[in-house]
C-alpha cells in the first residue's frame, strides 16, 4: 500500500466548491486502485486564513504543506473592495501565493492549453482554426524575474512619486528552466518555441545565449525563437504552430491567460507547479467572487490540476490520461 499525503489548500471564492470535486476524484481514484491511500489534509490558506488567523499562509499550513507529497490548491482572492480589508502584505496573492512559490522554489509552471476536438466549440477561434485541436505545453519559469526583483517607491528630488522593480535571472534559474522546457520536448513534438524580447530586453538576450548553450545537450529538438509580441498575434492566428513554449514569468503570466482566452476560458486551465522537491497544482484562473457559493464553477481546470499531480507526482499515468480523456469527453 502507498500513501501520499496531499495538503487541501481550498482557499477564497470558488476554491471550497471547485476543491469539493476534486476530492471527489481523488477518492474514486483511490477505490480504483487498490494499493494507494490518500491522505487529505485541510488547511487554511488566502484570504479566509487571514480572517481567521491574522495570516494569509500560517504556520500550521506552511507544516501541513512541508510533509506533504503534494500540495493541491483551489483559487485565492477577494473582489477589489473586500481586499482593501486585509493590509498590502497579507493580501493573499502577495501573502500567500508569492511566498507559497517561494518556499518550494517552484520554478517550473506547466500550463496546458489543451483543447481536444470535443471542446472546441468552447473556443472564440473558427473551427478552421482551431482545426484537429489545440495541445500546446506552455512552461513558465515561476519564482524569478520582476515578480521577486528588487522593489522600491519613493519620492525623487522633484518631489515626484516613482517606482522600481527589478527583472533578475541568474544563468542557473534560467538553465533550469530550459532545460525543463527541452526535456518536455524530447517527449512530445521535438520542436520548442523560446519566447523572448531579445530587441529590448537584456535578460532575453542571456536568456537566448542559455537556450543556444543547452541546444547542444538537445540536438535532436527543434528551436524556434519568437518574440513575445508576435508570439501572442500567432496564437491566435494559428495556435496549433505550437508544441512547447518556454518563457520567463511575466511573459508567461500574460501568454497563459491569452492561451485561456483561446481555449474559451481560464476554467479550462490546469496547471502544475514543480519544485526540486515538491510540488503544488492549482487551477490558473481566479476566486471568481461574483459566483462564488452558486454552485456553478466550472471544476474543470481543478480536475486537470488533479490529473497533473496523479501524473507529476505520484507517477499515476494511467489514471492521468483516463481522466482527461472521460473528462474531456463528458463536458
Ligand atoms: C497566476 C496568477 C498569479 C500570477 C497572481 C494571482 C499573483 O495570475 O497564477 O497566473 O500573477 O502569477
Ligand atoms: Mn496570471
Amino acid at each position: 500500500m502507498t500513501t501520499y499525503n496531499i495538503a487541501l489548500l481550498a482557499g477564497d471564492g470558488i476554491g471550497p466548491e471547485v476543491m469539493k470535486e476534486a476530492v471527489k476524484v481523488l477518492k474514486l481514484v483511490e477505490r480504483r486502485n487498490a494499493d494507494v491511500n490518500f491522505e487529505l489534509n485541510d488547511v487554511l490558506f488566502g484570504a479566509v486564513a487571514y480572517f481567521e488567523t491574522g495570516k494569509a499562509f500560517p504556520d500550521e499550513t506552511k507544516a501541513a504543506c512541508d510533509k506533504a507529497d503534494a500540495i493541491l490548491k483551489g483559487t485565492i482572492g477577494l473582489n477589489h473592495e473586500d481586499s482593501q480589508k486585509i493590509p498590502v502584505d497579507e493580501q493573499p496573492e502577495r501573502g500567500a501565493l508569492l511566498p507559497l512559490r517561494r518556499r518550494y522554489n517552484t520554478y517550473a509552471n506547466f500550463r496546458p492549453v489543451y483543447l481536444p476536438k470535443g471542446l472546441a466549440n468552447f473556443s472564440p477561434l473558427k473551427a478552421s482554426v482551431v482545426g484537429e485541436g489545440i495541445d500546446i505545453m506552455l512552461i513558465r519559469e515561476l519564482v524569478g524575474g520582476l515578480y521577486f526583483g528588487e522593489k522600491e517607491t519613493g519620492v525623487d528630488e522633484q518631489g515626484r512619486r516613482f517606482v522600481r522593480e527589478v527583472l533578475e535571472y541568474d544563468e542557473d534559474q534560467i538553465r533550469q528552466i530550459v532545460r525543463v522546457g527541452f526535456e518536455v520536448s524530447m517527449k512530445r513534438k521535438k520542436v520548442m518555441h523560446n519566447i523572448h524580447k531579445s530587441n529590448v530586453l537584456k535578460s532575453s538576450v542571456l536568456w537566448n545565449a542559455i537556450v543556444e548553450e543547452e541546444k547542444a545537450n538537445f540536438p535532436e529538438v527543434e528551436v524556434i525563437n519568437i518574440l513575445v509580441d508576435a508570439c501572442a498575434t500567432y496564437l491566435c492566428l494559428k495556435p496549433t504552430m505550437f508544441d512547447v513554449m518556454v518563457m520567463e514569468n511575466m511573459f508567461g503570466d500574460i501568454l497563459s491567460d491569452q492561451g485561456g482566452g483561446i481555449l474559451g476560458s481560464l476554467g479550462l486551465m490546469p496547471s502544475a507547479c514543480k519544485g526540486p522537491e515538491k510540488s503544488y497544482y492549482e487551477p490558473s484562473h481566479g476566486s471568481a467572487p461574483d459566483i462564488a457559493g452558486k454552485g456553478i464553477a466550472n471544476p474543470y481546470s481543478m480536475i486537470g490540476s488533479v490529473a497533473l499531480m496523479l501524473e507529476m507526482s505520484f507517477g499515476m499515468e494511467k489514471e492521468a490520461k483516463n481522466l482527461w480523456d472521460r473528462y474531456a469527453r463528458r463536458i
